[in-house]
């Protein structure tokens, strides 16, 4: 689709659950967008959703929806495990597709969904919706700036909600769950490829996946990285992700040091607080902030970005898919490491 596309773009979406409904919400407010079909095999989200957003095309699967309905766009927001899969699905069709982080859960996997992007000649687009985050893009526009001097380390702490595992600790290793945005915010920051990885895993709730995973991350460039989750914060933790569907915490911290600056950004100070009788919230304002009734912040930023990308018909210069398939490739190092114990080295 070249300049000029759809003045409506038709956009159908898989995956209603936690994340698919947010998208849900951000999609049917977009001004030139027709969220014109969802699916998901659970019957009772697929009506909720759409009676919500007054949705036409109701669908049990992404095939029968792809079957019945002329799209210009998907987006993806299924469990991690079937993305690759279902991305090849979408793009056989020549729909342009935003699947949610990660790309694929491996890199294989990875480079034949990138291909087939290519192929088709459609927007490929995944959900590192940091990108899009205000906070997170002005200190991308500072190191950019050269205003940070040569790196010297880049840390990211991601841990959450302890109740929040039982839903992902037999899907997918918490690296391609929640490390998977800090290893691509490290090397989006440090714009170097990483030539080496040292990784510990820790599995206390008895899970197939671990539920903490610590990594050092080395760049071509001299600078060093740590990336760590855990999924242990306490449900007595003020609550800074609030949604009728999803509640708990994210604590997540970021600093770069350059040798001229040194830059930090601490999720949890939002600066909000409303500390109810039962609850210290502190609703997250900047990554998917509802107020009067539609969705905000990074999440609408992205999403809208994508559209465009759909009309226009143009490769993200924010968010690149080949950026992703370097992520996965790190994240894949990361899993060997805390495997075999040993340190794993990247192809520069
Ligand atoms: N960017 C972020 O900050 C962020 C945050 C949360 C989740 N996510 C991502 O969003 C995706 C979904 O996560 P979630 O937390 O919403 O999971 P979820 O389990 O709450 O929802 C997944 C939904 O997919 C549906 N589904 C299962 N198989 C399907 C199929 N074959 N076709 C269509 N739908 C199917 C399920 O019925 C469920 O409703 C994951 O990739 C996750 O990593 C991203």
């Amino acid at each position: 689709m070249g300049t000029g596309g759809p003045a409506t773009v038709r956009v159908g979406l898989a995956g209603l659950g936690r994340f698919g409904k947010l998208h849900a919400s951000v999609l049917a407010a977009l001004p030139g967008v027709e969220l014109a079909a969802v699916c998901d095999p659970a019957e009772s989200e697929v009506a909720a959703v759409a009676a919500r957003h007054a949705v036409k095309g109701r669908y049990p699967s992404l095939d029968a929806m792809l079957a019945a309905e002329p799209l210009d766009a998907c987006f993806l927001v299924t469990p991690e495990p079937l993305h690759a899969a279902q991305a090849l699905t979408v793009l056989e069709r020549r729909i342009a597709l935003f699947v949610e982080k990660p790309l694929a859960m491996t890199v294989a996997e990875g480079e034949v969904v990138l291909a087939a992007a290519d192929r088709a000649e459609v927007p490929l687009q995944v959900g590192f919706l940091l990108r899009f985050e205000t906070r997170h893009a002005l200190l991308k526009a500072e190191i950019a700036a050269g205003r940070f001097g040569p790196l010297v380390s880049l840390r990211a702490k991601r841990n959450v909600s302890r109740a929040w595992f039982p839903a992902y600790g037999d899907r997918a290793h918490p690296v391609y769950e929640t490390s998977i945005h800090d290893i691509d915010l490290l090397l989006w920051y440090a714009a170097n490829p990483c030539t080496a990885v040292y990784a510990v895993e820790r599995n206390h709730a008895r899970l197939t996946y671990p539920d903490a995973c610590w990594a050092m991350l080395q760049f071509a460039n001299g600078a060093v990285g740590i990336v760590e989750t855990s999924w242990f914060v306490p449900a007595g933790a003020p609550a800074n992700v609030i949604t009728p569907d999803w509640h708990g915490t994210i604590d997540s911290e970021l600093e770069v040091v350059g040798t001229d600056c040194s830059g930090r950004i601490r999720l949890l100070d939002g600066g909000l607080a409303v500390w109810q009788p039962e609850l210290a919230a502190h609703p997250e304002t900047s990554l998917w902030p509802e107020s009067g009734g539609s969705i905000g912040g990074a999440l609408r930023e992205q999403d809208h970005h994508f559209i465009d990308r759909v009309r226009d018909g143009s490769a993200s210069l924010i968010a690149d898919a080949a950026d992703a398939l370097s992520g996965l490739r790190v994240a894949a190092a990361i899993v060997e490491s805390a495997r075999t114990g040993a340190e794993v080295r990247l192809a520069a």
